[in-house]
């Protein structure tokens, strides 16, 4: 071991990780995924938390039925798909999940990728080429930045959520093309349909006018908006009771508790992305038994849309009690709930007492979010009591006004 030449790759962005507060590292959950967990605290001990920190919104990771149809699926189908899609890998669960995506999204078709990130990374740099331009809305997830960096396409970033400013930049980016000898780009909006850092929402109905407008394909993540958003959690389009975009990306891993992405739209689409998508072609398909448990979590969904009530409840709940407690925070359209506090040092600071105080809600910093916007970023399930949610208001009111 060269420690001298390791050093010179690592050793300065550690220590400046350190010297500014944004030194990562993990925490030891000792229990299931569920709105109450055990931690391992610094010193060693257990500690019982309110989880305040979930992307689990609809708390389906721990449920008994589910958890046994998924043991089932591993007794039928062995622990894993012992290759990709395209080789031996693809197996009956893999595509009775795609089928009822397709369905529980109102699509023709879907295809699924192991991850999210996957999903976005793979969709994005098969769709764009290098003359070609993708307009990103400047809070998207890193996934999405990095599927357009990968495509090499030009990116043009607009202000959040801003239609204007979309505008604006799609009306000088092809200004710029026109008056250079370069063939006509390709054009694709790409934005995320709930901001994981902030739970607000994009604008689909306006972004869905203006692709058409200017000729552009519209590409959105519903990453946070599945099984979140519409009276039944189908997502963005049935919240505003709008057309769907062109493609689709969703996540396995949130409220469907299970693992993996997606893309839904067309067929035409699907098979594109079959044919060309290197983050689906080039890796081992996902363990059937997680497809399987994938596709059980979204039936009890479908089964379920009281769920997803109670999760819109309980966010409303949530803010009220906050705001009743002094604390500035907005009605959140979605399940995540930002406590901006902008110092990094000082959200940390409040981030460990509320741990000690048994409120489990991470600090979120730079590069997450921006330097000088950290955050407490609160999300909640559907299971959280009321008691629990007061509790929480009020300790974590009392904790943001002392400033730790
Ligand atoms: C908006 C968004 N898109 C995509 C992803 C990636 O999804 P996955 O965790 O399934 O890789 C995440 C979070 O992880 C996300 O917040």
């Amino acid at each position: 071991m060269n420690e001298r030449i390791l050093d010179s790759f690592t050793k300065d962005a550690l220590e400046a990780a350190r010297a500014n507060n944004t030194y990562r590292s993990m925490r030891l959950m000792e229990t299931p995924e569920s709105s109450c967990v055990k931690i391992r605290m610094p010193d060693g001990a257990s500690q019982e938390q309110i989880l305040l920190a979930s992307n689990s919104y609809l708390d389906l990771a721990n449920i008994d039925e589910l958890k046994q149809a998924m043991a089932q699926a591993v007794l039928e189908w062995g622990t894993g798909s012992g290759g990709a899609r395209l080789t031996t890998g693809n197996k009956t669960p893999h595509q009775e999940l795609e089928e009822f995506i397709a369905k529980f999204k109102g699509e023709e078709s879907a295809i699924t990728f192991n991850t999210g990130y996957m999903a976005n990374v793979g969709t994005i740099s098969a769709l764009c080429g290098k003359n070609d331009f993708i307009f990103s809305d400047e809070l998207n997830h890193a996934s999405i930045i990095d599927g357009i960096r990968l495509s090499r396409a030009k990116c043009f970033v607009y202000k959040h959520n801003d239609m204007a400013d979309l505008q604006r930049v799609i009306q000088e980016a092809e200004k710029s093309r026109a008056e250079s000898a370069l063939p006509a780009p390709r054009k694709l909006i790409v934005t995320d349909a709930v901001f994981s850092m902030d739970g607000d929402l994009a604008n689909l109905p306006e972004l869905l006018r203006i692709a058409k407008e200017t000729d552009c394909l519209l590409m959105i993540d519903e990453a946070h908006a599945t099984g979140v958003l519409g009276k039944t959690g189908r997502g963005l389009a049935e919240h505003y009771g709008c057309a769907h975009a062109d493609v689709t990306v969703g996540t396995l891993s949130k409220a469907v508790a299970a693992e993996g992405g997606f893309v839904a739209g067309p067929k035409q689409l699907t098979e594109f992305l079959k044919n060309k998508s290197r983050s689906f072609i080039f890796t081992t398909a996902m363990a059937p038994a997680v497809a399987a448990a994938a596709c059980n979590n979204l039936r009890y969904i479908d089964a379920h849309p009281e769920r997803v009530q109670n999760l819109r409840d309980n966010v409303k709940f949530f803010c009220e009690a906050l705001q009743r407690e002094g604390v500035n925070v907005e009605q959140s359209p979605s399940a995540i709930v930002p406590i901006v506090i902008g110092d990094e040092a000082k959200a940390m600071q409040i981030s460990a007492k509320l741990q000690e105080q048994g409120i489990l809600i991470p600090a979120i910093r730079y590069p997450t979010v921006a330097k000088g916007q950290a955050r407490l970023r609160a999300s909640l399930m559907a299971t959280h009591t009321r008691e629990q949610l007061q509790t929480a208001a009020s300790i974590i009111a009392q904790s943001v006004k002392e400033g730790a």
